[in-house]
């Protein structure tokens, strides 16, 4: 009998351990919603009749399951941005990369498992604009079981900012407006916390975000730019924060009463309710790195507001107190953000691989390609706007998804002749020095050995206008090394290489007329996109892909996709 109840109990434990995680499972429904924003109503692509979308809440360990039920008239797919995605590819979203995008009427279910993530992630729509409306947070918590976050104080509370931009137009017909013609397309008409643009702007006043504060307690604010093109200078007046972690990886706390975050990126501050109570701005005002392109320059924000526990007091007539923002071209203050963070090195942190098996050299930024015939609008003369990597512009495969064509080993939807280097050096952050600015187009991939150490310089040019350029990699978290202006020098950059602390990031906001270097480890087979993050930039080509093979045991070799699995 005791050995029956020791081995049940034997049972219990080896089950329990297995599967340690929960399921969390949703259901989206993409649908056209109606929603009034300064004055205007419009009806958008929203997920579940909401804006934000739906917060993904989850721990280590968990499987996270989406039914994504498409009752929209676009094709639509949706991104968990950050996620790896180990070993189940076919959940990543972008559209023809990892998948044919889900039709109106048809329906898709991602399935994924959060494994090393722990921190602050989002969810967004991969295909045209439609991000700008189908959003929402993914957060992560520690694994059942392990103590709480690592830095203190434990926050009393936690709040989701979710910044983003706002259109008074249909966000497919000005993207499909810019393509048409070659040009940029027209500026967003507002910026919003929360989906809602706040009281600077016309009539929306009711449409401005709150948050509530009790004196002396400490608020973990989980900020996401969610916007589609917009870097953000953020801050709360006469409050500090602590950075604890940025792209869901804990970070040095770094004080600072400001933080720059650029699309794509999170960053978790602390913040402890210390001013005297009353009201407070929570703001969010353009970074706008090239100061020759057209942009909205008006601040969103928000109210923080202290609670007060005696009824005489009622800040209700007090005006709230605004934080001075930077001037929306205050490089200084980007370039100190951006690179004074650190990352917190942890008994269990992956170390910096020393050991580098694939160097690239990848230089990046705008051109020009000829029109093509689509392009009805496009002047001839002039040609179509395009950005490029090492002067490959990317053009997405419209037959079947990058990610299927390379389980089927399906020829002719993609080459793996990605270059390593440009083929021509020239003075890259030097505008005047252009000799060529036209590209050539392709679908082209950067073959990786599993588990191979592959470190890239990310090279910024002048071509055209120089730009900080949000770099995002789905599949894994990379080391920024060092950063810097001009043009890259190996020679005197690699003294500057942090190899012991460096920030681990899944987006890069890689300096105007500048460079960057990451690192990663290509220990995930599949195929990942790495583009700019502004979607102005992703359709006219500023993306390339690699291509991770399988590794050597049948846990490391990428299953059959569902049944469910879109077609083209
Ligand atoms: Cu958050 Cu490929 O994107």
């Amino acid at each position: 009998m005791a050995k029956f109840v020791a081995l049940a109990f034997l049972f219990v434990l080896f089950r329990f351990s297995a599967a340690d995680g929960a399921i969390v499972e949703h259901t989206f429904h993409v649908q056209n919603m109606t929603i009034t924003r300064l004055c205007e109503t419009r009806v958008i692509t929203s997920i579940n009749g909401h804006l934000p979308g739906p917060k993904i809440e989850a721990h280590q360990g968990d499987t996270i399951v989406v039914h994504v039920i498409n009752q929209s008239p676009y094709n639509i797919s949706i991104h968990w941005h950050g996620m790896f995605q180990r070993l189940t590819p076919w959940a990543d979203g972008p559209s023809m990369v990892t998948q044919c995008p889900i039709q109106p009427g048809n329906r898709y279910t991602y399935r994924y498992n959060v494994t090393e993530q722990v921190g602050t992630l989002w969810w967004h729509a991969h295909v045209s604009f439609l991000r700008a409306t189908a959003y929402g947070a993914l957060i992560v918590r520690p694994r059942h079981g392990v103590k709480g976050y690592p830095y203190e104080p434990k926050p009393h509370k936690e709040e989701t900012i979710l910044l983003g931009e706002w259109w008074n137009a249909n966000v497919v017909d000005v993207e499909d407006e810019a393509l048409n013609s070659g040009g940029a397309p027209n500026a967003s008409d507002a910026y919003t916390i929360n989906g809602k643009p706040g009281d600077l702007y016309n009539c929306s006043e009711d449409q401005t975000y709150r948050m509530k504060v009790e004196s002396g307690k400490a608020y973990l604010l989980r900020i996401i730019n969610a916007a589609l093109n917009t870097e953000f200078f953020f801050k709360v007046a006469s409050h500090n924060f602590t950075v604890v972690a940025v792209d869901a990886g804990y970070t040095e706390p770094y004080e600072t009463d400001i933080i720059v975050i650029a699309p794509g990126q999170t960053v978790d501050a602390l913040m402890i309710a210390d001013a005297d109570p009353g009201l407070y701005y929570l703001a969010a005002a353009p970074y706008e790195s090239d100061n020759a392109l057209p942009f909205t320059n008006i601040t969103t924000r928000g109210i923080v507001e202290y609670i007060s526990n005696s009824s005489a007091s009622n800040y209700n007539e007090l005006t709230p107190i605004m934080p001075v923002m930077p001037v929306s071209f205050d490089f200084d203050t980007t370039y100190r953000f951006y690179t004074n963070i650190t990352g917190l090195v942890r008994s269990n942190s992956p170390a910096v691989p020393l050991d580098v098996d694939e160097h690239m050299f990848l230089v990046y930024g705008f051109g020009l390609t000829a029109c093509s015939p689509s392009q009805t609008k496009c002047n001839a003369t002039i040609g179509s706007i395009a950005a490029s990597m090492n002067n490959v512009s990317f053009l997405f495969p419209t037959k079947m998804s990058l990610l299927d064509a390379f389980h089927r080993n399906e020829p002719d939807v993609y080459t793996e002749d990605f270059p390593d280097k440009p083929s021509t050096m020239f003075d890259f952050t030097n505008v005047t020095a252009v000799t060529n600015m036209f590209t050539t187009k392709g679908t082209k991939v950067k073959k990786l050995k599993y588990n191979s150490t592959v470190e890239v310089v990310l090279q910024n040019t002048a071509v055209i206008g120089s730009e900080n350029h949000p770099l995002h990699l789905h599949g894994f978290n990379f080391f920024v090394l060092a950063q810097g202006l001009g043009n890259f020098n190996e020679s005197s950059a690699e003294k500057s290489y942090n190899l012991v602390n460096p920030q681990v990031r899944n987006t890069i906001a890689v300096p105007a007329g500048g460079w960057a270097v990451i690192r990663f480890v290509a220990n995930n087979p599949g195929v990942w996109i790495m583009h700019c993050h502004l979607d102005v930039h992703l359709p006219i080509g500023l993306a390339m892909a690699f291509k991770v093979e399988n590794g050597p045991t049948p846990d490391d070799v990428i299953p059959p996709p569902p049944e469910d699995y879109p077609k083209c």
